[in-house]
């Protein structure tokens, strides 16, 4: 499976390779070459071969780096929703549900984000810490501001992050005076934001349209919000169905309207590159929608125990072959971490089969796919990213499982499976010694 590009080869690994595929949750590649061109491109990856045909073969001079065998790269982790903007508050204020937790905790600090200082502090913190944790795409959403939302937009292009950001519009139900926008403010500083950040072409930071939900945005905004995405061939996202009380609510302020799928359907929300997050309470009609419309799913297993907000069966989402990826969704997550994503959805999943044991639960490598490749499909990114075909970017982290004063004792070598079923259930960011985005080492940062 060699497609020999012109670009030179400018990285060669040797090693474990341990990735998804649409057919295999995991495919271990042991004894495997894999490289890297000057691009950032995967140029070929070929197991059990000799170093001489390979270099021979595609035409490279460069070093070999060789992994030691307690190490294994693997696809970067994907997190498909998370709120830069409330990092500065993750780990608390996990004492009320949704509704409550927005007007007391979210939107007084998302109100702060007038502050450039404040913004560029905790955005550069969330950038590092997400990557340090093996974050090497995330979906963002930032606030209201559209200049502190380009901030964080420079702040991910400069330390190598691919992220999607959104500038977050919501011009109702903000029961704060100093945090909510008028709906034409709302266009005009959205049409802004994405016109600067487009204008700055960065290679791996894009803006995505934000309406927050239904519950914060009138059906004016978005529906002109959704023609804006249409123009700009924009990835969409907002949060639907986490709760119970804001299904009630939706249902109130859409009385026309059958489900809260259709409130975004009719104004012309869900796309193929629509990530909608929670989704807990969904019927499966609405996964039906979600189907016909290509549009994705956003697991966020932390957030929905944290905020008592649900379980969201992930067995029923992909019965219904509805894209899903895994998101932290910080704050409402006390986790950055996605390695903690990967953790809280199988407790989530065996949680639901506790409750009824003809539910299996997931496997580690599901959750290792959700967190890769399921991501990068939600994310409509696969063409690019999630696995190491070649053609594909390289994004990727170099694992060792047995570090020095690491989280992890080995007794015994098991074999590149158990390695990484012990990585992403007790390993953390000291077991990351390397994390590529685009073949550019971003961790350790230089
Ligand atoms: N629904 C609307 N806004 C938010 C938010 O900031 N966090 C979560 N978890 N759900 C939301
Ligand atoms: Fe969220």
């Amino acid at each position: 499976d060699s497609q020999v590009s012109t670009a030179t080869v400018s990285k060669v690994f040797r090693g474990t390779f341990v990735h998804s595929t649409q057919q295999d949750a995991l495919v271990v590649l042991e004894d495997t070459l894999l490289g890297v061109d000057s691009n950032g491109k995967i140029s070929f990856v070929e197991r059990g071969q000799e170093l001489e045909n390979v270099s021979a073969k595609f035409g490279f001079k460069c070093d070999v780096t060789q992994l030691s065998p307690h190490e294994f790269f693997m696809p970067g982790l994907v997190d498909t929703h998370i709120h830069a903007s409330q990092y500065s508050y993750a780990g608390t204020a996990l004492d009320l549900p949704l509704l409550q937790w927005l007007t007391t905790y979210t939107f007084p600090v998302e109100s702060q984000y007038t502050d450039l200082e404040f913004a560029r502090r905790v955005y550069t913190q969330v950038v590092k810490r997400t990557l340090r944790n093996g974050t090497t795409t995330a979906c963002y959403f930032a606030t209201i501001h559209t200049d502190a939302s380009l901030l964080l937009a420079q702040i991910a292009n400069d330390f190598g992050q691919r992220a999607l950001v959104g500038k977050v519009c919501m011009d109702r139900n903000g029961a704060l005076e100093q945090y909510k926008e008028g709906t034409q403010e709302s266009l005009d500083e959205t049409s802004r934001f994405i016109r600067e950040l487009l204008k700055r072409k960065y290679l791996l930071v894009k803006p995505v349209m934000t309406p927050r939900f239904a519950v914060s945005c009138s059906g004016e905004l978005l529906l002109k919000l959704s023609e804006i995405a249409k123009n700009n061939n924009l990835h969409i996202q907002s949060h639907i169905s986490e709760t119970k009380e804001e299904v009630k609510l939706v249902k109130q302020l859409f009385p026309d309207l059958e489900t809260y799928t259709d409130v975004y359907n009719e104004h012309n929300l869900l796309t193929n590159k629509t990530i909608m997050a929670h989704g807990c309470h969904l019927s499966d009609k609405e996964l039906e929608l979600f189907h016909k419309k290509g549009t994705s799913l956003a697991h966020c297993p932390n957030s929905n125990i944290s905020l008592c907000s649900g379980l969201l069966d992930v067995r029923k989402v992909l019965s219904h072959k509805v894209k899903l990826g895994l998101g932290t969704d910080v704050a409402g997550g006390y986790s950055a971490s996605m390695l903690d994503a990967v953790r809280r959805a199988r407790d989530t999943s065996k949680a639901l089969s506790i409750m009824d044991p003809t539910r299996v639960p997931l496997t580690f490598e599901e959750t290792f796919r959700l967190a890769t490749l399921g991501g990068s499909q939600a994310l409509s990114m696969d063409g690019q990213t999630g696995n190491f075909e070649v053609g594909k970017d390289f994004d990727a982290l170099r694992v060792n499982v047995a570090v020095p004063d690491g989280p992890i004792d080995l007794v015994q070598y098991d074999g590149p499976k158990i390695l990484l079923e012990k990585f992403l259930n007790t390993g953390d960011d000291r077991n990351i010694l390397e994390v590529y985005v685009a073949g550019r080492k971003v961790v350790p940062i230089e």
